[in-house]
């Protein structure tokens, strides 16, 4: 028999998941410690890491936490080398950690502009290159992308192009690592519950609405065909396929988890 448990097991390898401490990242953190890896929960946001981190621990998984903020280099660097003198080698990177702003193209600084960029773009371009040249035969990178890289969406202009540019050097990693033997690859989640989306149900008094956000909601399920949205963990279960041994001869791909949203 097929051993299907087997090909999704990470019993052992070392991964990290930047943007561990909420939302995408933290499933993702999660899904992969349930599959044996040792997780490094990083995020800029380091109290929330360690509460990740202690979850985890709590159920029986492997984690520690690491507060870093990816849109700087040097330290993104320090993170790679410490976990490899600490643990023996860096098997998986998940480049996750993200920032949104909705503003008209008209209206966005070049302040915002480059922070925007410095984290979706920059924080993975320092990511993949300080794991690329840290990771072995078999080390695996995932750059969470968006949907937006096969769409125009009005008020996300900063957000769009860094990850259209981040969806570029996937590829680019994934020619050059790929000749090391580490696959890099990317996951384009369409809308998903977090914290980022439920920025959409906020008032103009930066208060939560539930029908603001159920409306929002309801409009971007009714662009798929399955009529959904995604939850974290959705995207988390798409993370791990590329980051097992059952994804071994996928790379430099761009996996769409948005229910048929789009088909490109
Ligand atoms: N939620 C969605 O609908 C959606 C859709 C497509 C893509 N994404 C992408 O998925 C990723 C995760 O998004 P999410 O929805 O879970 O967001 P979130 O806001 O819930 O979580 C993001 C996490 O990243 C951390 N972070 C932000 N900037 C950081 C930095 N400079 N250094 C380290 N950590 C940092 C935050 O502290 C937070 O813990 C992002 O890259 C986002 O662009 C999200």
């Amino acid at each position: 028999m097929v051993d299907i448990a087997g090909a999704f097991a990470l019993p052992g390898k070392v991964a990290i998941v930047t943007g561990g401490a909420a939302g995408i990242g933290e499933a993702t953190a999660a899904v992969l410690a349930a599959a044996g890896a040792r997780v490094v929960v990083s995020d800029w946001d380091g109290d929330g890491a360690a509460r990740v981190a202690t979850a985890i621990a709590a159920e029986g998984g492997d984690a520690v936490a690491r507060g870093v903020d990816v849109s700087d280099a040097a330290a993104v660097t320090a993170l790679v080398e410490e976990v490899v003198a600490e643990f023996g080698g860096l098997d998986i990177l998940v480049n996750n950690a993200g920032i949104m702003a909705r503003r008209p193209v008209l209206e966005i600084s070049p302040e915002e502009f480059d922070r925007i960029l410095s984290v979706n773009l920059k924080g993975v371009f320092y990511g993949c290159q300080a794991a690329g040249r840290v990771m072995g035969r078999g080390g695996r990178i995932v750059n969470m992308l968006s949907e937006i890289i096969d769409r125009g969406t009005a008020e996300t202009g900063s957000y769009a192009a860094a990850k259209k540019g981040a969806e570029a050097l996937t590829r680019t990693f994934a020619v050059e690592l790929g000749q090391l033997g580490i696959r890099v690859n990317g996951v384009a989640p369409a809308w998903t519950i977090t914290a980022m989306t439920r920025q959409r149900g906020l008032n103009k008094d930066g208060e939560f609405e539930p029908g603001r956000f159920d409306e929002v909601k309801e409009k971007l399920a009714a662009l798929s065909p399955l009529g959904v949205v995604n939850d974290p963990i959705d995207i988390a279960y798409a993370v791990l396929y590329l980051v097992s041994e059952a994804g071994r001869n996928i790379n430099g791909q761009v996996l769409r988890v948005n229910s048929g949203s789009s088909m490109t």
